[in-house]
């Protein structure tokens, strides 16, 4: 009988405590030790007690007076939640018989996180991997990549450079020994951020303001975790959803293909897998605000404390976010103001990864500022979470604005051989949860599988 690698199903990935005690707990005790491959085990939001792992940031940090609610994806395995959509991916490709360990080699196309999800999973299902991507991301990833087992295929980080990622990995292909976890064309991806992190995203609201989600805002890389917003909405409709994109080469709005300094996010396209009917607003953020944000958060406990930050906070915060995670921070402030919202009120967003891959990027920073005294990262607090505000919102409901977006959508991807008549097919919600839907098949084969010896 076919057997597949032994791992979660996305229900079990959602609540981990519905997996068996016995695996479970071997799971939790194998923390420490990420190579072994029980770890699977350990793709999730929640921790050891079955809570989503969050924080609700200060009041005194974001100067509103909505909850803000970032769900940490520090503590998935390989130090990112990225791995959750590595990890579908492969083991949907397992069911599917498209992917066979031994015969096939993996193939990551990404800006990093994914990347590192990618040499990590196969690294514990038994595959090899081979990473794409571009040559200018903090080295801390590629030290990762290279630790995990997985070999680098590096393309040249200028203007488009997510885009050579996928020229690079189309040519790959052409050798039928390789497969692609494609993440910003395949659904396994979508599935996974709806199922999982958007119904996580339901449960850390409970008991915060009015236990709903107003707003839930994510920069898009793949657009992934934006699916997320699907299910918020099915659970409260009146959410609004944000999507989030670099000031500098701003893609959706205005069509850049410009240098940001924020990895993993603005990756110069409207992905196959972006629901463009659920994006509402589009609101731009300052790469270095985020950067900016990130050294205050690591490097100045005294500028936080002043403002009157609690200590328990100031130390909770200290590794939690990445560069991204400040984005996400600051697009949450942007909107809960852009919506007036009041106490009673939560955005959720996410923190991707935590600090430890971005030491290099900070001390890039006090490179390029040479001070970063006191007196400097005040008026920065000041700046990046009290000062910006509802500038450079844009409202995407309107079918106009829809429209732009499907054309963004065409010219990316009818040049990869998907026809408009795909393309014209996710323009109906229906699509989406037919998508969606498809979870509860993969899950039934997954338990089936696992368990024939
Ligand atoms: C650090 C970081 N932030 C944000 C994102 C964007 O997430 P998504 O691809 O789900 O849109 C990524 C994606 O790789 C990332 O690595």
């Amino acid at each position: 009988m076919r057997k597949i690698p032994f791992g979660p199903t996305y229900e079990e990935m959602l609540n981990p405590g519905s997996v068996d005690s016995k695996t479970r707990n071997k799971a939790l005790a194998a923390i420490e030790n990420e190579l072994d491959p029980i770890n699977l085990f350990n793709i999730t939001w929640k921790d050891e007690n079955d809570q989503v792992r969050k924080i609700v940031l200060d009041k005194k940090l974001t100067g509103v007076d909505c909850n803000i609610i970032v769900l940490t994806g520090k503590d998935f395995p390989s130090g990112s939640h990225k791995v959750g959509p590595a990890y579908s991916t492969l083991i949907e490709g397992c069911v599917d018989q498209t992917i066979i360990p031994g015969e096939h080699t993996i193939l990551g196309p990404s800006t990093g996180n994914f990347g590192i999800g990618v040499a990590y999973i196969c690294n514990l299902m038994g595959y090899e991997a081979i990473v794409i991507m571009p040559d200018n991301m903090s080295k801390e990833r590629y030290q990762r990549i290279e630790r995990y087992g997985a070999k680098l295929d590096l393309t040249p980080g200028t203007e488009s450079d997510v885009i050579l990622t996928l020229e690079r990995t189309f040519k790959l292909k052409e050798d039928p020994k390789n497969r692609s976890l494609a993440q910003f064309e395949l659904l396994p991806n979508y599935r996974f951020h709806r199922h999982v992190t958007g119904n996580s995203a339901i449960e850390a609201v409970k008991g915060i303001g009015n236990s709903r989600i107003a707003c839930f805002c994510s920069a898009p890389g793949s657009a992934g975790t934006l699916g997320a917003g699907d299910q918020i909405k099915k659970a409260f409709p009146e959410a609004k959803v944000a999507a989030l994109e670099p000031y500098e080469c701003s893609t959706l709005m205005n069509g850049g293909r410009g240098q940001h300094r924020i990895e993993g996010i603005g990756d110069k396209m409207c992905t196959l897998i972006h629901n463009i009917l659920n994006t509402d607003f589009i609101a731009l953020i300052k790469d270095d605000d985020c950067v900016k944000g990130l050294k205050i958060i690591h490097d100045g406990p005294g500028i936080l404390s002043e403002a009157g930050v609690s200590p328990v906070e100031i130390d909770k915060m200290k590794e939690l976010f990445g560069v991204s995670s400040i984005c996400n921070i600051i697009g949450a402030i942007k909107m809960a103001k852009y919506l007036r919202l009041g106490p009673d009120d939560n955005v959720v967003t996410v923190a991707t990864d935590g600090y430890d891959r971005y030491d290099s990027v900070i001390r890039n920073l006090e490179k390029r500022y040479l001070e970063t005294e006191d007196f400097v990262l005040r008026r920065w607090f000041n700046d990046v979470f009290r000062k910006n505000g509802v500038e450079d919102i844009a409202d995407y409901r309107s079918s106009e604005q829809k429209d732009k977006l499907f054309k963004q959508k065409e010219k990316d991807w009818l040049k990869f051989g998907y026809s408009q008549a795909y393309l014209d097919s996710m323009k109906d919600m229906r699509f989406w949860d037919h998508e969606y839907e498809k979870i509860f098949a993969y899950d039934q084969e997954i338990v089936r599988l696992r368990e024939d010896k």
